[in-house]
């Protein structure tokens, strides 16, 4: 039978997921000995003592209970064997911030990790080696079995990221979480936040009122907007923690700044603030580089967004800055950088910053295309070699907004159509000439929401092209091969669909009969 036909994989569901068969695929798989089957004397025991390992273990009980019915306490590492078990290990420093190993057999599986994260991250390999089903809410038969072996896993980039555009169209709280934990099933580790843009601002300032509460007010198409209360973001950032996902949060400078200009007359060069926008154009804004105003308000918002950003990085925009001069851009981004040092945060800009003088430390996020001018790239690569550090998020690759065909109803299609295959089958490593590999932190794909206004839009955009992009941040380049990237990816299907993940079924990939 072919791949498309239901039987192959009926008769998997019985034996377990072959060990590693997984996405991303782990660096180091090493299959043998009898599986292990979770039973209802199955516990999850934890190091005892470490409040995060047991709050992973929380995490994962909280997937496998409704799916299995199984009770599954977390309980402490002493007591009994067998079973789950996590572990910390200090002296497993190889295995760094997110790596973990994972050891099954007939008695148990080992989580070992020198890090939280890593305990989290191995728990996402755990979880995909369960059949799809144990992603479901409600009690399905089983069995539920883990394939023997040892994975050794460690991510190849650092900065594995999914941006989400809450300015054009803005999403609730609830709507960002659900994101977070999509991500997190395929080991994302930063969710970048683009809270402002000519058509909303989305958080809270507490010195500028207006920007949210007048500058957030409407969304492209005309609709109710809304933003964020620091609660709000503070409940964000935390769910996003519990995922051990850093979130990034953007304010785009000195471009896209339409809301915050209609919100304060000050803020524009003649002292008239312009009307809300509701439409999709790009580039026909600026704040005033010129006033001294602009330099109060832009101070005011870094510091009150740092203060609520636990992570390292504030974004600062600085793409499509059309209606600003060179020298204007060039001189904003010397006195908004040391902002943003000064509240303790790291730059990050598009990368068009690299036109500018990016800070010591700062990193630019590529969003150029394969086609784009050598000109463009050659800056970039400059910038990679004085120290900056790279974001690849080439749009005609990763921009989760792009159609995959032009079949596809939502989306846009500036950077070409871009279905699953395009947007995996291409090297972080080597994709900008003259850029080492060192220079790349990683890799992000930024969903834009012109078009994008529920939940389901989300789904059908990211997925799948969402995990490929977070396999190319995490496996090894030597796992790279569409060949058998499209038999895992298809094998996700079930499960995509078992949490209600609408997907596009490409026909690239052979799906099975669900
Ligand atoms: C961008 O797509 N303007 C970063």
């Amino acid at each position: 039978p072919g791949p498309s036909s239901a039987a192959p994989f009926a008769e998997q569901d019985a034996a377990p997921r072959p060990l590693g068969r997984i996405v991303p695929v782990p660096a180091s798989v090493t299959p043998g000995g009898a599986p292990y089957a979770l039973t209802a004397a199955t516990r999850i025991r934890v190091d005892k003592g470490s409040r995060e390992a047991r709050a992973v273990g929380g995490y994962l009980a909280g997937i496998l209970r409704p799916s299995t019915g199984l009770p599954l306490p977390v309980v402490d590492d002493s007591a009994g064997r067998g079973g789950i078990l996590l572990r910390l290990r200090a002296g497993e420093s190889a295995l760094g911030e997110e790596g973990y190993r994972l050891e099954s057999g007939p008695g148990g599986v080992t989580l070992t990790a020198h890090r939280p994260a890593g305990l989290f991250r191995g728990v996402q390999t755990l979880r995909q080696q369960l059949p799809a089903a144990v992603e479901r809410d409600t009690v399905q038969p089983g069995p539920w079995t883990v394939a023997g072996g040892t994975v050794t896993d460690t991510p190849r980039f650092a900065h594995r990221g999914a941006m989400l555009d809450v300015s054009r169209h803005f999403f609730t709280v609830d709507q960002v979480k659900r994101y977070i934990d999509q991500l997190a099933l395929y080991k994302i580790n930063t969710l970048h936040l683009h809270l402002s843009d000519d058509q909303g601002w989305r958080i809270a300032v507490d010195s500028w009122p207006r920007l949210a509460a007048h500058g957030g007010s409407t969304q492209v198409g005309g609709g109710p907007g809304g933003f964020y209360t620091k609660d709000d973001y503070r409940e964000i950032v935390r769910h996003a923690a519990s995922r051990y996902q850093e979130v990034v949060p953007e304010i785009d400078m000195p471009g896209h700044t339409n809301a915050a200009l209609a919100s304060y007359a000050a803020l524009n060069c003649d002292g008239i603030a312009p009307p809300l926008y509701t439409g999709t154009s790009v580039g026909f804004s600026s704040l005033c580089v010129a006033k001294p105003e602009t330099y109060d308000f832009v101070d005011d918002v870094i510091r009150e967004i740092a203060a609520l950003t636990p992570g390292r990085y504030l974004h600062i925009g600085g793409d499509e800055a059309h209606s600003t001069s060179h020298a204007d851009y060039v001189a904003f981004m010397d006195r908004v950088q040391p902002i943003v040092a000064k509240y303790g945060k790291t730059v990050i800009g598009w990368h068009q910053l690299t036109g500018a003088t990016p800070a010591p430390g700062a990193l630019a996020q590529y969003w150029g295309l394969d086609r784009s001018s050598a000109a463009e790239k050659a800056q970039v690569a400059r910038a990679a070699r004085n120290g900056t550090g790279l974001i690849l998020s080439p749009a005609d690759r990763v921009y989760l907004d792009m159609k995959y065909t032009q079949d596809t109803p939502l989306g846009l299609s500036w950077a070409g159509y871009v279905e699953v295959r395009r947007s995996y089958d291409w090297d972080p490593g080597a994709y900008l000439p003259d850029v080492p590999e060192s220079a790349v932190r990683g890799v992000e794909a930024p969903l834009w929401t012109e078009t994008i206004s529920q939940s389901a839009h989300i789904d059908r955009m990211a997925f799948p092209r969402l995990p490929g992009v977070a396999e190319l941040g995490w496996s090894p380049a030597a796992t790279h091969d569409w060949e058998t990237y499209r038999v895992r990816l298809a094998e996700q299907g079930p499960r995509m669909t078992a949490l209600g993940i609408d997907y596009h079924r490409s026909p690239q990939v052979p799906w099975p009969a669900e």
